[in-house]
């Protein structure tokens, strides 16, 4: 089978399908003991990532445990801050540290120029991923959004309010959008990279879109994702690949997000009011199971799944998915059973 032919490729095409395909937002992670033993050889998760051999393998692991309808590239989004110079570091339970994070606008005039090559071990990943996946399984490339990126760069760390951030881009709005269209120009030549080294499908993550109020969402992120979305969709190298975006708790109702041009949403776990009718036949859907639910017992993880299965069932373009990913206290034994439950109906 060709990967074209693909369920996944199916529905981003939003073709009918009767199971729709499935994987889940970090799908390879600490909740998996095979990811957990190949971890403990790294001391920085980010030397791990610069690993394509061991990347190639972690990617692989949810695909041949679950036997999942697509692969994600096994890497992360603070990559590109990383080249920028910014020395990004995973602390043992504190999440990202940036060494030199943005503190002032004069840091935004200094940044270097990225170079996209700093990150061929990514694209690297993604030829080693794709050679190793069977032809019907598709790989998701992915960055971040420019927003999300931005946020991570100035705060240096992460935080429930991302209150220096919020100052920063207040006073300082001329340098803010400087440090944007850098990102966007960044995320662009980084995703078109691991088009050519193999992804089918790209994902872009605003998993910081909650911080902005509505009229700075579409200031300082939504303007940056259609930027990101019109340079793929007008470079013939990309033009034809499909783009999910996922936000997490906009501001915007999914009727507006699709002015972003992306070919499928994906949904955060309390995204209320999807009006399948007017979306129809626009965009495709992912989603939005809350992952907490993994927590449950069987019988209400199914009856949740349910709920969901019934709503899209009639959508032309549905793919199941988290609505944000795989936390490391959830079994992989509820992976597996969520799985076939969804494959058994
Ligand atoms: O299967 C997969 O999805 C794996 C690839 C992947 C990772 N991160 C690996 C990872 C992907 C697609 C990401 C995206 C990512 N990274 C996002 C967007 C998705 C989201 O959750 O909203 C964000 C915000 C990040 C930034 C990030 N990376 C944080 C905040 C953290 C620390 C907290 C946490 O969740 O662990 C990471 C580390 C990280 N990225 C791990 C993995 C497997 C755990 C690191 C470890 O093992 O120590």
């Amino acid at each position: 089978m060709k990967t074209e032919d693909s369920i996944f490729l199916q529905a981003l095409n939003k073709k009918p399908l009767s199971t729709p395909p499935i994987w889940y937002m970090r799908q390879a992670g600490r909740y998996m003991p095979e990811y957990r033993a190949v971890r403990k050889n790294f001391k920085n998760f980010l030397d791990m990532c610069k690993n394509a051999d061991v990347c190639c393998e972690l990617a692989m692991q949810p695909i041949n445990a679950f036997n999942l309808d697509v692969a994600i590239l096994f890497s992360d989004i603070l990559t590109i801050p990383d080249a920028m110079g910014l020395g990004v570091q995973f602390l043992e339970g504190e999440g990202p540290v940036f060494k030199n994070p943005i503190k002032t606008s004069k840091d935004v005039m200094d940044i270097p120029a990225f170079d996209p090559d700093k990150l061929s071990y990514v694209y690297k990943a993604v030829s080693n991923i794709k050679s190793e996946l069977p032809k019907n399984i598709p790989l998701i490339g992915f960055s971040g959004s420019p927003w999300t990126l931005a946020a991570y760069s100035i705060e240096g760390k992460s935080s429930k309010s991302f209150e220096f951030t919020k100052n920063f881009i207040k006073h300082n709005e001329k340098e803010a959008h400087i440090f944007l269209n850098k990102l966007t120009d960044a995320c662009f030549i980084y995703l078109k990279k691991q088009v050519e080294a193999g992804a089918d499908v790209i994902q872009i993550f605003d998993s910081w879109a909650n911080l902005l109020t509505k009229k700075d969402y579409e200031t300082y992120s939504l303007i940056y994702i259609k930027s990101l979305i019109s340079k793929l969709k007008n470079d013939p190298l990309t033009s034809n690949i499909p783009v999910i975006l996922f936000a997490r708790e906009p501001e915007f109702s999914c009727n507006e997000m699709i002015e972003s041009q992306a070919d499928c949403l994906s949904l955060y776990w309390n995204t209320k009011n999807v009006d399948l009718k007017f979306l129809s036949g626009k965009v495709a859907l992912q989603g939005n199971l809350n992952p907490e639910i993994l927590l449950q017992a069987d019988s209400v993880i199914k009856k949740e799944t349910n709920r969901i299965l019934d709503k899209f069932k009639d959508y032309q373009g549905y793919i199941f998915n988290l609505g944000h990913g795989i936390t490391p206290n959830i079994s992989p034994d509820k992976i597996r059973l969520l799985t076939d439950h969804i494959r058994s109906r």
